[in-house]
C-alpha cells in the first residue's frame, strides 16, 4: 500500500510504540486518528504534528467510547485503509498474588478493545473492497508473550495468545474480502510498558523505531502480497 494520503487509526497513540507509529505514518503523508484515554498527550501530538492528526480520547474496552470515536472518524474521513491494534498493557507478578482488577484490565485492554476497534472498521474496509479491489490492513500488536509462556506473566500471556488465535482466525476469515490481517511479536521494547507491568526491564532492549520499521515495511507491501506474522528480538539481549 502507498501511506501517502491514506488514512489510518492507531489505538494506545499517546505514548510509546502507538506515538512513534503515529509520527511514522504522519511524516509518509498519512492522516491518523490516534486514540487513548490521556487527552493532554494527545492535545501535545495534535500541536507538534499539525493537520495529518486527530487525537480522540477513547478507552478502547469500553463499547460506547469506541463506537463514538469511530462516528467521529467517519464523519471526518470518508475512507479507513489502517487499522493498528496496539492498546495494550501488562500488570505482571505472582498468580496468587493477582487482583481480579489486575486480571480484568488486561483482558479488557488487550482482547475486548480488539475486538471492538476491529469490529467498527471491517464494514468500511468491506465496502472499499467492493469499490477497489482491495479493503485494508489491520495489525496486531502482540508480543513474544504470545508465543512463550513464563513465570508472573501469566495473564498477559493469556491475553497476547488469545491474541495469536484471534489474528489468525480474522486473517482467514476476511482475506478474500481483501482486507490484511498482520500481527507482529515484539520481544522488550524501551517504552513505559515495563513501569506499568511492574518491572524494571533487565534486558538490552530494542526501541520504539526499530518495531515502526517493520510496520512500515508491513504496511508498503504490494495489496496481494500478506506479511501475516513478524517475530522481533534484540540481537544480543544481554548487551
Ligand atoms: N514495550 C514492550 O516491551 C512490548 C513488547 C511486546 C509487545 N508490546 C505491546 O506493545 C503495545 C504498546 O505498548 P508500549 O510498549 O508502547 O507501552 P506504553 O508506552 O505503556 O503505551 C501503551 C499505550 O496504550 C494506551 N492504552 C492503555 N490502555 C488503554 C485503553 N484502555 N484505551 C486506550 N488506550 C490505552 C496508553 O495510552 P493512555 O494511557 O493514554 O490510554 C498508551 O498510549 C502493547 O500492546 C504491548 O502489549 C510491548
Amino acid at each position: 500500500m502507498i501511506l501517502k494520503g491514506k488514512t489510518a487509526v492507531i489505538t494506545g497513540a499517546s505514548a510509546g510504540l502507538g506515538r512513534d507509529f503515529s509520527n511514522a505514518l504522519i511524516e509518509k503523508g498519512a492522516t491518523v486518528f490516534g486514540l487513548a484515554r490521556r487527552a493532554e498527550k494527545l492535545e501535545e501530538m495534535d500541536d507538534r504534528l499539525g493537520a495529518l492528526f486527530h487525537g480522540i480520547e477513547c478507552d478502547v474496552s469500553d463499547e460506547k467510547q469506541v463506537t463514538k470515536a469511530f462516528e467521529s472518524i467517519s464523519s471526518q474521513s470518508d475512507r479507513l485503509d489502517i487499522l493498528v491494534n496496539n492498546a495494550g498493557l501488562g500488570r505482571f507478578g505472582l498468580l496468587e498474588d493477582m487482583s481480579a482488577e489486575d486480571w480484568d484490565v488486561q483482558m479488557a485492554t488487550n482482547l475486548r478493545g480488539v475486538f471492538l476497534c476491529t469490529r467498527a472498521v471491517l464494514p468500511a474496509m468491506k465496502r472499499h473492497n467492493a469499490e477497489t479491489g482491495f479493503g485494508g490492513h489491520i495489525v496486531n500488536i502482540c508480543s513474544v508473550a504470545g508465543l512463550v509462556g513464563n513465570p508472573e506473566v501469566s495473564a498477559y500471556n493469556a491475553t497476547k495468545f488469545g491474541l495469536k488465535g484471534f489474528s489468525e482466525a480474522l486473517m482467514k476469515e476476511v482475506r478474500n474480502d481483501g482486507i490484511k490481517v498482520s500481527c507482529l511479536y515484539p520481544g522488550s521494547i524501551q517504552t513505559d510498558f515495563f513501569s506499568t507491568a511492574g518491572v524494571e526491564i533487565s534486558i538490552d532492549a530494542m526501541t520504539a523505531e526499530d518495531i515502526t520499521s517493520s510496520l512500515i515495511h508491513v504496511l508498503e507491501t504490494p495489496d496481494n502480497y500478506l506479511v501475516s506474522e513478524v517475530v522481533m528480538r534484540p540481537l544480543r539481549p544481554n548487551g
